[in-house]
């Protein structure tokens, strides 16, 4: 395969709802590739609201300076298409991860939760010109875990809640959803553009994590998840009764003590 501008094509990385990524790699160095999906194959232009969701990503990746969130590298056009290099998060998402087999401990996933809400909490704190930022899409497919540390990935429905710009955004597609089928409180919190948005997707993180250990902790006759933990879980996906702030979720983690 020719190289697109000089990226040479290693491996596809995935394919979404209006994007593909594939991995390539220029001058020694490995990237992300992110272009969006039937074009050119069909020869018809990305619709309005596809270009403006890729144009929002990279928009969002410039404000942030984060060794956990991959950098915005460059954007470029290509016979016609639209590219978004970003740095390459080596390791495989947490989907792909259970997919292959993996059952994760209660402690593993006490670890993800808490990068998780750590990684929040440099999302949701303005500083240094960077305004708060609410992710909107958390799931198992936007994390990579490589070498025990969590990256998150995939910017595309995140939105600066101040911005009034990121309001008038199209909404997440209703068909996204975790492993779970989308109920309409399901897809009322997605929408939300407040903090509790994204605590609700890590609970359901959370959930899913624990999903993959369930067949596993019933053949052990062991419970899935101690009370402690699933109490933490079940008030970050209920925001009503839950935590006000980022900080005040990890901090509660924090105390509990799995053995
Ligand atoms: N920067 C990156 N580094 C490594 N893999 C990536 C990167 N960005 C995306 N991917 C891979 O491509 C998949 C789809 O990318 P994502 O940004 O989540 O797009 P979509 O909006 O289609 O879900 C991810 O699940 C991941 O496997
Ligand atoms: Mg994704």
């Amino acid at each position: 395969m020719s190289p697109i501008n000089n990226y040479y094509v290693e491996a596809p990385l995935g394919v979404g709802s209006y994007g593909s990524v594939i991995k390539a790699s220029k001058n020694g160095n490995s990237y992300a590739l992110k272009f969006m999906n039937g074009y050119p194959e069909y020869r018809h232009p990305p619709t309005s609201e596809q270009l403006c969701l890729f144009l929002h990503e990279q928009e969002i990746l410039q404000e942030i300076s984060d060794s956990r969130i991959p950098k915005l590298i460059d954007l470029f056009e290509f016979n016609n298409m639209l590219f978004m290099v970003q740095e390459y998060i080596p390791g495989t998402p947490l989907s792909t991860q259970i997919l292959q087999g993996k059952i994760f401990t209660e402690v593993e996933i006490k670890d993800i939760i808490e990068q998780l809400l750590a990684i929040l909490i440099y999302l949701h704190t303005p500083n240094q010109g960077k305004q708060i930022i609410i992710h909107r899409d958390l799931r198992l497919s936007n994390l990579i875990l490589h070498n025990k540390k969590l990256f998150l990935i995939d910017f595309g429905l995140a939105i600066r809640p101040y911005n009034s710009q990121d309001l008038t955004l199209p909404e997440p597609p209703t068909n996204k959803t975790s492993n779970h089928n989308a109920s309409s409180s399901y897809i009322v919190r997605r929408r939300d553009h407040s903090l509790s948005n994204d605590l609700f997707g890590a609970g359901l993180v959370a959930v899913d994590l624990m999903d993959s250990r369930l067949a596993y902790a019933n053949s052990q006759g062991k419970p899935v998840c101690s009370a402690d933990f699933s109490e933490f879980i079940g008030k970050l996906l209920k925001p009503a009764s839950g935590y006000q702030t980022t900080a005040a979720a990890l901090a509660a983690l924090c105390k509990i003590k799995l053995s």
